[in-house]
């Protein structure tokens, strides 16, 4: 048996993301996290990553320059062998350093359908918000492979989720956050899988039996 992929999630907020991923694993599952790293002290998803019995750091990025926060970072993820970096709820650029260290390696999740609706500044509510002031039926979320810029990289999976007539942005935030918790862990798996066999992953694509469309 393949041993999991050993696996970095980093997170600026809540962390219900991480949440689903650190509930997904399982002992003989497709990826372990080994690290949480947040920018921010307070960040919920280091309690998450502590009561699940994970390291828990804090990496300072604000009025750092960009090479020394790349150069901590390499080093605490060399040092436990960190094969795969999801970002959930990140809120700040990764080191190019950092990226080129792992290409195609770092995976990000976005609440909606890219390259509609990202961007530098296009996070949390902002996204939902523009959504909503726009006349899409359909939002969704996406996870895509991370580069330098925000929500450029190559798209790995999408889940679409209907915008309803009467949707305030926390409804549709809601809506679409519930996919998310689903299908971050399966591309994860689908990424996982792939490196394990020395294959480039494809596309990921729905099963019929998911409840995509509902
Ligand atoms: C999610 O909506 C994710 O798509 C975006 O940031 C939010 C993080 O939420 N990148 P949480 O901290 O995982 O609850």
């Amino acid at each position: 048996m393949t041993p999991p992929v050993p696996a970095a999630v980093f997170a600026s907020g809540s962390g219900t993301n991480l949440q689903a991923l650190l509930d997904h694993e399982t002992a003989d599952g497709l990826y372990h996290i080994v690290v949480v790293i947040s920018d921010r002290e307070g960040a919920g998803a280091l309690g998450r990553a502590e009561a699940a019995g994970r390291l828990a750091r804090v990496i300072e990025v604000k009025g750092r320059p960009t090479e020394e926060v790349a150069t901590e970072t390499l080093s605490l993820l060399e040092s436990l062998d960190v094969q795969a970096i999801f970002l959930a709820g990140y809120l700040r650029l990764i080191p190019p350093a950092v990226v080129s260290a792992y290409p195609r390696r770092i995976l990000n999740i976005h609440p909606a359908l890219l390259p509609a609706f990202g961007g530098k500044g296009m996070f949390g509510e902002r996204v939902h918000e523009a959504v909503l002031a726009s006349d899409v039926e359909v939002s969704g979320a996406t996870v895509h492979y991370v580069d330098e810029e925000y929500d450029t990289g190559t798209i790995v999976g999408q889940w679409p989720v209907q915008v309803l007539p009467g949707d305030d942005i926390s409804a549709l935030a809601a809506r679409v956050l519930s996919v998310e918790h689903r299908l971050y862990p399966a591309v994860a798996d689908h990424v996982c899988e792939a490196w394990a066999e020395g294959r480039v992953p494809a596309p990921f694509a729905l099963s019929p039996v998911e409840p995509g469309s509902d």
